[in-house]
Formats: C-alpha cells, structure tokens, sequence
C-alpha cells in the first residue's frame, strides 16, 4: 500500500491513518483516491461502470471488442501482457484470446500487477481453466511504485486500460509511463485507455449520477475513515459535488462541508469551514495531441489510436522510445 515514509508499513490501517491526517491537515485538503477501495467501494465502483451516465467502460469494452485484433503489432509473439491495475481478466480477456494465423496464442504469459493479492489468485485459477497454455503470474505491487518483474524472455505488452492515467496529475502520470518504460523494458508496446476531452455536458453526468452511485462511492471515503481511521465524520453534514474545471480539462470530485464543524482523525481535531472542500479524486479528460505529449516526456512514441465513432474515448498503442 502507499507509504511515503521510506519504511515498510506495520500494516493497512497505519496507512490509512496517515494518508487520512496528511490530507486533512494540508491547506486545501484532499485525499488519496486508493482509500475509496475498501470493500464496499469496490462493489460501489462496479456499480459507476454500470449507470447509464457512465459511458467510459462501455466505450471502451466496444472499442476493445472491434478493434483489439488489430491492436498487438504482428511482431508480437509468444509475448508477455502486463497489467497494471488488474484485479479481474476482464480487460485482458479482450487481448488473451488472439491468436496468429496458424492459430497459435499472441499471448504466453499475462503478468497482472495489483495490491489485490486474493483477486489475482482467483483469476489465476479461473484462467488455468478458460487459457490452459497461458502462465499467469501475478505481481503483487502498487504498480505506482517502481517494479520488478520476473524474468521472461520474449516481447512485454503493457496494459493500462480504464483511463486510469486520467485519475493522475500530469506529473504523476509522466512518472508512472517513464517507470513503464524502464519496467517492460527495450522493444516494449504500451496499450492505454483514456476518456478524451469532450462536452462537459456529457462528463459531468458521468461523476454526479442521478441515482446518486458516485455520490455514495465518495461518501463511503468518509464511512471508511470512521471505521479505519478511529474518525467521527457525520455523513449528513458533507455532500458530494463534481465540477468541471476547463483550465486543467479535468473533473474534480469534491467533498464539501455543509456547515461549520470539528471532525476528530486519530485523535486530532480537524476544522472544517462551512463550504470547505475534501478534493477525492480528479479525472483528466485529454486531448489527443496532449496525451501523445506526456507519453513522450514518459518515454513513449505514438504509434496509432483507436476511438468509438463519437471520439468521446481513445485506445492508444505506444512503443518504447
Ligand atoms: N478512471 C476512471 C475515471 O476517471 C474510473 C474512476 C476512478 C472513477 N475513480 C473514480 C469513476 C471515481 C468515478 C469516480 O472515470
């Protein structure tokens, strides 16, 4: 789990509680978005991909389902798939099952990278069913942390699917693609999805659901600081909000104080204005050409995108400078 203090942490919770009063006792507060994923974030989480407002999974799954067969170069063979963020095969469901013209996989081994240790052996057994030729191994890190993967000979083929690099400020997202590039290696192929820039009109309904799923997903950060964090947030006097801010082309989720009031974290007294905010997680919405330039700074040459019909999403297939 994240720990910025240099030594290995004694455990989950020592870490939520210093993630908790580092961000909260900053000028502007904010808070890690990997405390959103306790249990219960994770199954609000898959319930977001499934609103009718949320275009992104299924914008994505379609362009995967036309297109992933033109996606691996036809010099990959025998190659490994690496993951990052990868608690289910869903994703790479879509480029496990291709195959040459002689029939043979493209794939040999997928190297999922998560902290989800009891998911990723789930799917291992799952996949030792469905890909008996395939060998899983999965990497069990913060794929935001340096890593090292097993040796393997043959061509690495990076996934990043999910506009996850969207949920990273663009230093952090440099950072990530340039410890890609040293992690998969010379010759490597990089497979990103990410939510392009569009209407606001269209995003906003993403983050802020009428039936009110994101609103509770972000709430539930506060729940599981009550919980894990020895906290005494009450849920009635903070709101959800999600704004566009067009400068940074990015949404912003937001947890707002509705009045004025002192919350106590691990046994510190936290005031809060009324009208104060808990910035949880922003969600850059890029352009094409800007993306293309941050995975240059990161290491990366463009080789081709693929978009839905709307351009509202965009795989992007990248090889190692
Ligand atoms: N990366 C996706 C996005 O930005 C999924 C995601 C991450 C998300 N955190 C979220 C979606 C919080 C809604 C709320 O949309």
């Amino acid at each position: 789990m994240p720990n910025d203090t240099g030594f290995p942490s004694r455990s989950l919770r020592d870490d939520v509680v210093h993630a908790a009063v580092a961000g909260l006792t900053a000028t502007r507060k904010t808070l890690p978005p990997w405390l959103f994923y306790d249990q219960e974030g994770c199954r609000l989480f898959y319930e977001i991909t499934e609103l009718p407002e949320y275009y992104l999974t299924r914008t994505e799954a379609a362009i995967l389902t036309s297109q992933a067969a033109q996606m691996v170069p036809a010099s990959v063979r025998d190659a490994a798939l690496v993951e990052f963020g990868a608690s289910s095969e869903h994703k790479a469901g879509y480029l496990l099952g291709l195959t040459d013209a002689a029939g043979g996989p493209l794939f040999r081994f997928y190297l999922p990278v998560d902290v989800a240790q009891a998911e990723m052996l789930a799917m291992q057994s799952r996949l030792r069913q469905s890909h008996p030729y395939l060998r899983v191994m999965p990497v069990v890190a913060d794929f935001m942390q340096p890593l090292r993967l097993p040796p393997i000979d043959g061509a690495r083929f990076g996934f990043f699917p999910g506009s996850t690099i969207g949920n990273l400020d663009p230093d952090a997202a440099i950072g990530f693609l340039s410890r890609a590039a040293e992690t998969l290696g010379r010759d490597a192929w990089l497979l990103l999805g990410a939510d392009l820039r569009k209407d606001p009109a269209i995003v906003l309904p993403a983050y802020n659901d009428k039936a009110g799923v994101t609103a509770a997903f972000n709430l539930n950060l506060l729940t599981r600081l009550n919980r894990d964090a020895a906290s005494s947030f009450d849920l009635e006097t903070f709101r959800h909000e999600a704004i566009w801010n067009d400068a940074d082309s990015r949404i912003e989720m937001h947890l707002i104080s509705m009045v004025e009031q002192t919350v106590r974290v691990a046994g510190r007294a936290i005031p809060f204005r009324r009208g104060e905010t808990i910035h949880t997680e922003s969600s850059y919405k890029y352009r094409p050409e800007t993306l293309r330039e941050l995975a240059s700074a990161g290491g990366w040459r463009q080789e081709r995108i693929w978009t839905d019909p709307q351009g509202w999403f965009g795989i992007f297939l990248f090889q190692r400078m």
